[in-house]
């Protein structure tokens, strides 16, 4: 199948991203989000990424402008979806909420129509149970920040044929990103090996043995890092990180993927990093 129209779900940090990299490929993009303000902000966030590289010379003003005029913004789900040959799901990761837009996308969109979650911590034959159509449904998992990172991890799930693997991989390539085929398991590759990396350092942080900054710099100038992991945990948000760390504790049930404590306090403080404007840092100066 030709893939030429994605409708992306979800106008927060990865869902922007994600109709960016898609429009910058060519690909006509429908972004939706629950709520106006939401789907502004989303498309606030992509124009300024292209107007970076507007200025600093790395894209031309026309182009930027072709680039904008393929996304459109709505919270109409069924506009978005009806016509998409692949919809990306990037929305809240709860399960019931997921259930809910599943099923609606299974009624709105095309027989064919494949359906691509980028969730980073559910169970996509979990995800593929809600839909008549299990063997197009795929883990397809982009990083923080999407203009920039080149990885997509797509994830089989217990259904997922290799025609719609097919599929994801060819989008991969023509939005100039590499893929890595995972079988589906709790955080994937990248996550189950970078997520308790990050609670290490909480601990490390919890425990008084460096602070925020010197374990950061550990990290970077002792391991060559681009970033700190408590930086790193900051620009992904801590509710995903801690997120991610529950999904790891309660199926693989061992003790090492705990959650730090001091993680979990700061989720319930609300310093969530970046997007909250505390988080290890102080993004508010
Ligand atoms: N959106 C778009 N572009 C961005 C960006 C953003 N949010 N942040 C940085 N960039 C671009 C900059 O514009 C710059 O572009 P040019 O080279 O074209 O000028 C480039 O990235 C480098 O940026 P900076 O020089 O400002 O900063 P840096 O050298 O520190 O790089 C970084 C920034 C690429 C994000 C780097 O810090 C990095 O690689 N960090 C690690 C990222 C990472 O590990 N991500 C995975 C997180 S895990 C995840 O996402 C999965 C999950 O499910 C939790």
């Amino acid at each position: 199948m030709k893939i030429k129209k994605i409708c992306v779900l979800g106008a927060g940090i990865m869902g922007a991203g994600i109709a960016q990299a898609a429009a910058q490929a060519g690909f006509d993009v429908s972004i939706r989000d629950i709520e106006d303000r939401f789907v502004e902000n989303g498309m606030a966030s992509i124009k300024s990424n292209l107007d970076r590289a507007v200025s600093k010379g790395k894209l031309e003003k026309d182009e930027a402008d072709k680039i904008m005029g393929r996304i459109k913004g709505t919270i109409d789900l069924k506009e978005a979806a009806q016509n998409a040959d692949m919809v990306i799901e990037a929305i809240i990761e709860v399960m019931a909420i997921k259930k809910q837009v599943y099923k609606e996308l299974d009624t709105i969109c095309k027989k064919e129509t494949i359906f691509a979650s980028n969730t980073s911590g559910l169970s996509i034959t979990a995800i593929a149970s809600f839909t008549q159509r299990p063997g197009q449904v795929i883990g397809m998992h982009f990083f923080n920040p999407v203009p920039v990172m080149k990885l997509v991890e797509l994830i089989k799930g217990f259904f997922t044929t290799d025609e719609t693997l097919g599929i994801a991989q060819a989008f991969v390539e023509k939005i100039k990103k590499t893929a890595i085929e995972v079988q589906e398991a709790p955080g994937f590759v990248v996550n189950r090996i970078l997520c308790p990396m990050i609670n290490e350092a909480v601990f490390v942080l919890a425990e008084g043995i460096a602070d925020a900054k010197d374990i950061d710099d550990g990290m970077t100038l002792g391991a060559n890092h681009p970033i700190g992991p408590l930086a790193l945990a900051d620009m992904v948000g801590l509710d995903t990180i801690l997120f991610v760390l529950e999904g790891f504790h309660k199926e693989l049930g061992e003790d090492k993927y705990r959650p730090a404590p001091l993680l979990r306090k700061m989720v319930r403080a609300g310093y969530l990093g970046r997007k909250s404007g505390k988080g290890f840092y102080d993004y508010t100066k």
